[in-house]
């Protein structure tokens, strides 16, 4: 059923030159769901970049799914592709899937989330993730209501994403100093409390953290987990509180949990991805701050490095990422912290949406 579903959702959007064989499909793009605005963003940049190419491509859907993903995989192969970017699902599981493609001979680019744990891995496009945790533990820093005692909720990414742990590690290297000095309390992990004076976590301890406020990506995850937390927590536990959420969905999520609670008087809650009902939550005060991560430049190193593999040539590439068995060689773009203060230049001015899709723009100034 899935294959069917998969065969009649595939949308082949740019075709080909004469000489090309219209049989043989030149690169599949494969993402994790698109029941998350990110990743629908993603295949939307994909479509506008690849308008005018002259070869051909296919995206598809894994519906969160590591056995769509590895049917996804093998029909694109069956169709003789010669590059594969794929987002893992789940960046362990989809080693499987990617040795398949290796062993027939196409390229792969891991695609945002690095696939572990095997050496056919071509080359990884990505943000820094690092960052990324950095600036949303910065911006709650920054913003701490009281100068000490504040309480701190933490929320994790999946740990089956290998980007989760990095977007924690670089929230926690912010943040940890802070917990240390008594500017933070966290009120909803106590491994987190238990390892509060350690600035350099092992990925296990940071396993042993994001195993009690693991969201899973997930919107219904995150929603239980905040309304547990808020149960389970003392009225002083509430009041002007600070709220890391590891991406716009969860923000959204948690944040909404948080605002339906009347012990609650304020929040700062951090997002990533520049998702647009995250824009219009930005401007609407319901999240502090997002991280711009500019798709349009992610999918024009993947676009470039899939070029260079169709035309012989060997990409382009900065630096690497270890993968458990592997130095991936890597491109790495930058990331843009984003609030209401700046959310005009940014998103608006650069071109990125457009301000006539949101509400009350005109409540910026
Ligand atoms: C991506 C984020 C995204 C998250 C959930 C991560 O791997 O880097 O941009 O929000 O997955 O899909």
């Amino acid at each position: 059923m899935n294959k069917l579903i998969a065969l009649f959702t595939t949308f082949v959007f740019a075709f080909t030159l004469a000489a090309c064989d219209v049989d043989d499909l030149d690169v599949g793009i494969v993402l994790p769901t698109n029941e998350e605005p990110r990743w629908v963003q993603d295949e939307g940049r994909f479509e506008e970049a690849l308008e005018d190419a002259d070869y051909s491509v296919d995206i598809l859907f894994s519906d969160g799914d590591i056995g769509t993903e590895r049917e996804n995989v093998e029909s694109l192969v069956n169709q003789g592709i010669d590059v594969l970017i794929i987002t893992p699902q789940d960046g362990d599981a989809a080693a499987a899937a990617v040795e398949e493609a290796e062993a027939a001979g196409v390229t792969v680019i891991s695609y945002d989330r690095l696939i572990t744990g095997t050496d056919a891995v071509d080359y990884y496009v990505t943000f820094d993730s690092i960052a990324v945790g950095e600036a949303q533990g910065q911006y709650l820093v920054d913003n701490a209501p009281e100068d000490e005692g504040n309480p701190l909720y933490l929320y994790s990414g999946a740990e089956f994403d290998n980007n989760s742990f990095l977007f924690f590690e670089g929230a926690w290297n912010v943040l940890q100093p802070k917990i240390e000095d008594g500017t933070f309390d966290v009120v909803n992990s106590s491994e987190a409390e238990d390892l509060k004076d350690n600035g350099d976590l092992s990925r296990e301890e940071m396993s042993n953290i994001m195993g009690q406020i693991d969201t899973e990506w997930d919107f219904d995850t995150a929603r239980s987990l905040a309304e547990a937390d808020l149960t389970n927590v003392d009225e002083e536990q509430k009041g002007d509180v600070s709220i890391l959420a590891p991406n716009d969905g969860t923000a959204r999520n948690i944040g909404d949990v948080f605002a339906d609670d009347d012990d609650i008087t304020s929040y700062n809650v951090t997002g990533q991805d520049a998702e647009s009902p995250s824009i219009q939550y930005i401007i609407d005060e319901q999240q502090s701050m997002t991280v711009f991560k500019d798709v349009r430049t992610l999918v024009d190193d993947a676009i470039d490095m899939a070029l260079s593999v169709l035309d012989g040539e060997t990409p382009d590439t900065a630096g690497s990422f270890d993968n458990g068995v592997i130095d991936v060689p890597s491109a790495q773009s930058e990331i843009v912290t984003v609030t209401r203060e700046n959310v005009h230049d940014v998103i608006f001015d650069s071109g990125y949406y457009d301000e006539e899709d949101f509400d009350n723009v005109e409540d910026l100034d």
